[in-house]
């Protein structure tokens, strides 16, 4: 059998953050190699699965001797002979190795990896792309709409800004790659404006700038005139996204603001999150309220109304059965897909049946720690998820998905056709 796996190992990399992070290379029979990097969070929900680090000193705890440890002598010789095309099977076989809910044994770092490596290879010996291996049937493959960073904030950027993740979406680009087009304008014009005010400390972690503005709605207003600035109607052509991230914010019921200078209880904050949907042209907000209030969640989301889209990150951490309560409950309306939450691609793929059975929209999204992988760009088209997340169109771990997705705008069947405008909350009628 081509597709039987001959040798898999383990390696230490770095990732974006200069943190070590590993990679897991498999070869098959067939000749075909696979390679997968894990990415990391910080902005991590508490019900993630485990990122398993060594503890110590060195790399200031973020080691990985351990994880490597498991790969070689456990992981390596459970899946040497396994078919590499029957990614279930092996994922299956991951699970039951660890044996942990969490993935704290092996680290849902070494399973992402692994289960990544595992697809890479299996597409590698059948001589085709990644995206087209990992494809379900029956859906036309289109590019994602992305969701992308101009501004960054929150754990990203040392909490200079509150909020996490300013976004643009160009909710009116009629391709994929014209999408990326007007937001490096986009991009390029806010930097423009920051650096004329003397306000551009940088680039935070997912390449969007690192500003000093002065509260989360100065960013917001500055957002907008960049939009302006770059030519684009907002609303119309470009609309605004958020990651509230709000987590990070909450202690003990409240929500604190420090670049507001204000406290709030979840009323309040939530009053305050539909008074920003009121003023500016927002889309999409993800993890308005901190991941233990669901209640919270779902109070938004019957508030903002079916055409703004909630995405639950933290809330749900890509589990197929946390999504089904939050469904429940009416908690959000969409689900960002991060594989690393939860340990193995057909973990992943459950969580995006279980929104899509619930009627959700799916986000695939990478992490704040990230590297030259592109797994998630071809996840994106192969699993039919209508949008993208990967940070800013800068930094080459992010540009290198922004730059696979032109690629593939030449290769995939519909050229760079983005999902039609019925696929996402704020295009229905
Ligand atoms: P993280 O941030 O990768 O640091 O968790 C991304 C997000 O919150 O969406
Ligand atoms: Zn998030």
């Amino acid at each position: 059998m081509k597709t039987a796996i001959a040798d898999l190992r383990g390696r230490r990399l770095w990732d974006s953050r200069g943190r070590p992070t590993i990679e897991v290379e498999v070869r098959t029979c067939g000749g075909g190699r696979g390679r997968a990097i894990a990415p990391a969070g910080a902005s991590t929900g508490s019900r993630e699965a485990v990122d398993l680090r060594d503890e110590g000193a060195a790399f200031g705890g973020f080691g990985v001797r351990r994880v490597l440890y498991g790969i070689e002598n456990e992981i390596a010789p459970l899946l040497r002979g396994r078919n590499a095309a029957d990614q279930q099977a092996i994922d299956l076989l991951l699970k039951a190795l660890d044996g942990t809910p969490e993935k704290r044994r092996l680290g849902a770092n070494a399973l992402v990896a692994t289960s990544m490596a595992v697809a890479r290879a299996a597409a590698a010996t059948m001589g085709v792309p990644l995206w087209r291996h990992l494809a379900q049937g029956g859906t036309v493959p289109a590019l994602p709409l992305p969701q992308i960073q101009i501004f960054g904030g929150g754990a990203h950027a040392g909490g200079r800004l509150d909020v996490q993740d300013f976004m643009v979406v160009a909710v009116g680009a009629p391709d994929f790659p014209t999408a990326l087009d007007w937001t490096a304008e986009i991009y390029r014009r806010a930097g423009d404006l920051l650096a004329a005010e003397g306000r551009l400390r940088g680039v935070a972690d997912e390449g969007g700038w690192w500003p000093a503005f002065d509260g989360n709605r100065e960013a917001l207003e500055t957002l907008l005139r960049a939009i302006e600035a770059a030519g684009r109607i907002p609303g119309e052509e470009v609309a605004i996204a958020l990651d509230i991230a709000a987590s990070v914010l909450h202690s003990e019921g409240r929500y604190r603001l420090r670049r507001d200078g204000r406290e709030l209880d979840g009323d309040a904050f939530r009053e305050l999150l539909l008074e920003w949907l009121a003023r500016f042209p927002i889309v999409s907000v993800e993890d308005p309220l901190a991941e233990d209030d669901p209640a919270g969640f779902a109070a938004f989301t019957a508030a903002a109304g079916p055409r703004i889209q909630v995405v639950a990150d933290d809330l749900v951490v890509t589990d197929a059965g946390r999504i089904r309560e939050a469904a429940a409950i009416g908690a959000a309306n969409a689900v960002l897909v991060k594989p690393n939450q939860v340990g193995t691609l057909s973990e992943a793929l459950a969580a995006v049946r279980a929104a899509r059975e619930a009627g959700w929209n799916a986000i695939a999204s990478a992490r704040s720690g990230e590297s030259e992988d592109v797994t998630i760009l071809h996840l994106a088209v192969g699993w039919g998820l209508p949008q993208l997340k990967v940070g800013a169109l800068a930094r080459g771990e992010r540009t290198a998905k922004w730059n696979e997705g032109l690629r593939l705008a030449e290769d995939l069947p519909g050229g760079g056709a983005l999902p039609p405008p019925g696929s996402f909350p704020w295009g229905r009628s």
